[in-house]
């Protein structure tokens, strides 16, 4: 069967949209604040080593899955997944795919909005003269404070997200090749540019120079020091995986998509590696070499580690690149917060497509319609996580579709590939088109390391011990004494473990412990829909093709 479809304009833009879908918000504020949480150079080597064994296998795993299912007409998880063998449940393992990149757009345009935001804000020169206190405070009409009222964010916050979002689907309208490529294009090139420019000026500082108090070197010393005892952890090695899945966005569904425009013969093992690479670059040399050193040089190793993050990123360093002089300053915003809204931007397109190649390939919409339809669900996720987003709403999001549900994708994925379409079929739709030998032990790695990488992924945040001291659960279990659960594990979040007052209202006003519940219903009732559609929309096709046949007899 072949189609009449959409294609990329030229290899280059292929990478470099793949390469936008990867490079995210993850890259400049989750990484540098997993690194520094995790112990720095303790970090880096699990890190590494997740990239090597389970990163790279499963951007080959997801790169052929995504052109193989392209071939039938397939350009989202369900159809594509379908496409992997003969069993009907298949299908249904690809509702995954569109879940957690609807879900997780939901948030994510959210924050990109921020971004924007701050880049007016930085031009504008909103924060010049402002103290750190009100800089920090300036950032609450974003989030809004915590706890009530419930609706505080404030009408600029909103009119920020509405210009993104329509921003991203006016993009998405205008097609695979005009509108992301297009975009793509102009966004990465940008942002390597002001990446290099924040990153000289990051690691130049020296104690003493434009009131900095420490060497900037301190803080890539603390990032590049290896430290081999935590490669015993499990702590750091489930905070290192986690942060490999979340950054080259394996596990949703989105670079399949973006492979399935793919040419049967076009090459994938090389595509796969550059983005991947270009990924890695961007990360941990840009990534590692701006916010940690910045950071360190004006206010010292612990207080990067306590604030780390989203609150360092917007309430934190457009007030240490006032030191630098008003014109400085500005400068410094506006490549700061413009990086991360053209690394934000090519990211949620990446979210957005398979959604709407789903409903183009199994609804057989238009795909202005299909637009439509997914900005429209978009909405009913993005309100209540705007509303609620002091009230927990947001990590709900965060913690079971950015990271449980890419996870379980993944194994499913990696089992259904090695398995189910064979390692032999596979490893053929890997290297098909090959402008690189890929190393022959990868077939070793693909049918074994990775899935048991998986599964130990699996299981240690399903039973995340206390605190993270594995040792000192094993000594507990063994000694009798249980096992120690953690609050933040997939079964202590399940039980509300460690939330005592679990009452959902107290004097008429709903607790945080409602809108998670309710967030949790959300998310369940999303997840349900999306399998009825697939369930519908394979239902019509069965019937289309019965019919077909009928009339050929
Ligand atoms: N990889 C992106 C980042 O690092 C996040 C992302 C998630 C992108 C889902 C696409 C899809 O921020």
């Amino acid at each position: 069967m072949t189609h009449q479809k959409e294609r990329w304009g030229s290899r280059i833009g292929l990478i470099l949209a793949m390469a936008g879908n990867a490079v995210g918000l993850g890259n400049f504020l989750r990484f540098p604040a997993q690194a520094v949480q995790n112990g720095g150079g303790a970090f880096i080597i699990p890190y590494l080593v997740s990239f090597i064994f389970m990163g790279i296998p499963l951007l080959w795993i997801e790169w052929a899955i995504g052109r193989n299912g392209g071939r039938f007409g397939h350009h989202s998880g369900p159809g594509m997944m379908d496409k992997l063998g003969n069993h009907k449940w298949l299908k249904y393992t690809g509702v995954f795919g569109i879940f957690s990149n609807l879900t997780i757009a939901a948030y994510y345009c959210y924050l990109e909005s921020w971004t924007l935001g701050y880049v007016w804000h930085s031009i504008a020169g909103t924060f010049n003269g402002m103290d750190s206190a009100q800089v920090g405070n300036y950032f609450l009409l974003y989030v809004g404070a915590d706890g009530n009222p419930l609706f505080n964010i404030s009408g600029q916050a909103i009119s920020f997200f509405i210009i993104t979002f329509c921003l991203n689907l006016w993009i998405l309208s205008r097609g695979l090749s005009r509108g992301i490529e297009t975009a793509s294009k102009i966004g990465m090139p940008l942002l390597v540019i002001f990446g290099i420019f924040l990153a000289i000026r990051a690691l130049t500082l020296s104690s003493g120079e434009l009131n900095a108090i420490n060497d900037a070197a301190a803080g890539l010393n603390f990032l590049w020091q290896p430290r081999f005892e935590s490669l015993a952890d499990p702590k750091v090695w489930l905070a290192a995986a986690g942060q490999i899945f979340f950054t080259l966005s394996v596990g949703m569904g989105c670079i399949h998509c973006y492979a399935a425009y793919l040419h049967e013969k076009d090459d994938i093992a090389l595509n796969a590696v550059s983005a991947g690479f270009t990924n890695e670059f961007v990360e941990v040399i840009l990534g590692g070499s701006i916010i940690i050193p910045i950071g360190v040089a004006y206010l010292g190793l612990d207080e990067v580690q306590r604030i780390v993050g989203l609150s360092m990123g917007f309430q934190t360093m457009p007030i240490l690149f006032q030191n630098w002089g008003p014109v400085l300053a500005a400068l410094a915003g506006l490549a700061w917060f413009g990086l991360l809204f053209f690394a934000g931007i090519t990211s949620s397109l990446a979210m957005g497509q398979p959604i709407i190649a789903f409903l183009q390939d199994e609804y057989k919409l238009t795909r202005q319609k299909s637009v439509r339809y997914f900005g429209a669900m978009l909405l009913v996720l993005t309100i209540p996580c705007i509303i609620f987003f002091s009230h927990g709403s947001f990590s709900e999001f965060d913690d079971w579709s950015g990271t449980f549900s890419l996870v379980v994708f993944a194994l499913f994925e990696s089992l259904a590939f090695a398995w189910i379409f064979g390692m032999n079929k596979g490893w053929d739709e890997i290297t098909r088109g090959a402008d690189i030998k890929v190393p022959a032990f990868y077939k070793f790695v693909i049918r074994y390391i990775t899935p048991l990488f998986l599964i130990s992924v699996f299981l240690g945040s399903l039973i995340s011990p206390l605190g993270g001291k594995w040792k000192h659960a094993f000594e507990q279990l063994f000694a009798g004494e249980g096992w120690p659960l953690d609050p933040g594990s997939i079964i202590g979040k399940l039980f509300k473990l460690g939330i005592e007052d679990t009452r959902y209202f107290i004097d008429g006003v709903p607790t945080s412990v409602f809108i998670i519940d309710m967030t949790r219903l959300l998310l369940v009732i999303t997840f349900i829909a999306i399998a009825a559609m697939v369930w519908y929309a394979w239902k019509r096709h069965n019937s289309a093709s019965e019919r077909q046949k009928e009339i050929s007899l």
